[in-house]
């Protein structure tokens, strides 16, 4: 479960003070896939930063299974983003000359799993996101971008994190490989119970999820589900 508690996040620019996060208090149960829209610019991707402990809030709090993040040491901050976050973005941010598996293996070679535990794992997770079995071991700089984004969320998954913040995921991607991002998403928050949370400019992809939440000059506010939130199976 994440708790997310009057989080406040102000950027001073020149002589101006704007509030791209302003006031902003939500609860997502563990498991849930949600979208977060909004136009350019109204805070979608400071509010992930903050969530992801890749930037610090000016007030207000994150709860994680009920560890707060305010006050957390760095260090601690640090193994929190590595092991309970997966981070996918609309560039992919794959190490180009590095083959699929090994970019999967990356983040679990941080958290000091061992190579043939590693090795197996990014294999079922590829598998997992459907990448062909001859591309697994292909430079990612010669798979397409459907490919690639596969592979980003496959390495997302590495370390089994709670929560996956994902930032326009389906930016890059043309409709019909947008739409396999989204299914594959929708699969994962059911099958491993992940909770995902995903920025889209996307109205199709927004609509394929639980719960909706559109930002609004630092404000959000939650739109009526159009998907039935399932339970994840046991
Ligand atoms: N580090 C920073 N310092 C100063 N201002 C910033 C910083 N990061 C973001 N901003 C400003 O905060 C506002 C929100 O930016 P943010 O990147 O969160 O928007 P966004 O909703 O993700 O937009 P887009 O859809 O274009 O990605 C913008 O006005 C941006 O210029
Ligand atoms: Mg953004």
């Amino acid at each position: 479960m994440i708790e997310v508690k009057n989080l406040v996040r102000t950027f001073n620019s020149g002589d101006r003070t704007i509030k791209p996060v302003n006031d902003v208090s939500f609860e997502l149960e563990q498991g849930t896939l949600a979208s977060i829209v909004g136009k350019s610019g109204s805070g979608k991707s400071t509010l992930l930063s903050l969530l992801g402990a890749l930037d610090k809030p000016t007030s207000g709090d994150v709860v994680v299974n009920g560890v707060s993040l305010a006050g957390m040491p760095d260090a601690k901050l640090t193994e929190y983003r590595r092991r309970d976050i997966g981070f996918v973005f609309q560039q992919f941010n794959l190490i180009p000359n590095l083959s699929a598996v090994d970019n999967v293996m990356l983040p679990m070679e941080f958290a000091g799993i061992r190579k043939a535990v590693r090795l197996q794992r990014a294999k079922d997770l590829l598998v997992q996101v459907q990448l062909d079995p001859e591309k697994h071991d292909r430079r990612t700089n010669r798979l397409s971008g459907g490919e690639q984004q596969r592979v980003a969320i496959a390495r997302a998954l590495a370390n089994e994190p709670q929560l996956i913040l994902a930032d326009e995921p389906t930016g890059n991607l043309d409709e019909q490989t947008g739409d396999h991002i989204i299914e594959l998403l929708s699969s994962l928050s059911r099958n491993h119970n992940t909770t995902i949370l995903v920025v889209t400019h996307d109205r199709a992809l927004a609509n394929k999820t639980d719960r909706r939440f559109r930002l609004q000059q630092g404000k959000l506010t939650e739109e009526p589900a159009s998907r039935p939130v399932v339970a994840a199976s046991a």
